[in-house]
């Protein structure tokens, strides 16, 4: 198989843990793990991985307080502005997964305007998964192809993948989250079907290029068979 992923998601967790190990607020913890986030971008455009998905917002997440869901957005927000220009730079692509329509007015236009103004870069695309869920994303699909009235027959795996946000894009070939945790967390469910799983103990403000080595090469190791025999080495 290649031995580089076409498409790498990333459940980005711990931040709160790392905060609290070094006696921070948990604030402070989501402020380092969006350098990790820019050091990640940097590494997989350099490495030619064309499509890379961050888990930066669940559903669930608005179960958290108030004031940890201010602050997450409006960090987004600036974070947004300071790296769109870089952004185009690097010709790369900012495309959101979830339900905008809940998320602040503010983020919403500054999520508009980055996704449009880098619309036709190529080089490489940013997912951000924002007020996510994965089934939440399929019952979206469902609803848009009962909305159009196309018939039960007519509908396939291909047309139910077609209309997930994540649409046009290859399913993650590897999976990756951090802090210890081994689960899926809502994350892209119908993707997933056969992505290959790495977990590592790391906290996410700590991943940086050398625990992004470490699961490609973990992922390079591993053999895909996708229900199928495995195939002789070339
Ligand atoms: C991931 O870190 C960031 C988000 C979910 C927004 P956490 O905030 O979940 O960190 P832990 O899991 O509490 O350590
Ligand atoms: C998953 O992390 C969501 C994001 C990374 C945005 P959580 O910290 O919310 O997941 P659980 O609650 O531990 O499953
Ligand atoms: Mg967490």
């Amino acid at each position: 198989m290649s031995s580089l992923p076409r498409h790498i998601a990333i459940i980005m967790d711990g931040n709160g843990r790392w905060a609290e190990h070094h006696g921070l607020p948990r604030t402070e913890g989501h402020k380092a793990g969006t350098r990790s986030a820019r050091k990640i971008v940097t590494q997989c455009r350099k490495l030619g991985i064309p499509h890379v998905t961050f888990y930066t917002f669940s559903k669930e997440n608005w179960s958290r307080p108030r004031e940890e869901v201010s602050f997450l957005f409006e960090m987004l927000q600036s974070y947004l502005k300071s790296e769109m220009d870089s952004l185009l730079e690097r010709d790369i692509r900012l495309h959101v997964l979830g339900d905008w329509d809940e998320l602040p007015f503010a983020l919403r236009q500054i999520l508009r305007h980055v996704c449009s103004k880098s619309s036709h870069c190529k080089s490489m695309v940013v997912n951000l998964a924002l007020n996510y869920s994965g089934r939440e994303e399929i019952v979206r699909a469902c609803r848009k192809l009962v909305s159009q009235g196309i018939p039960a027959e007519r509908i396939t795996e291909q047309l139910l993948a077609d209309n997930l946000d994540t649409a046009g894009q290859p399913d993650p070939d590897l999976i990756i989250r951090t802090s210890g945790e081994q689960r899926l967390s809502n994350f892209l469910l119908y993707q997933a079907a056969y992505s290959e799983l790495v977990f590592t103990p790391v906290m996410w403000p700590d991943f940086d290029e050398d625990c992004l080595q470490a699961a490609l090469d973990e992922y390079s190791r591993r053999s895909r068979r996708f229900g199928g025999l495995e195939q002789p080495a070339a």
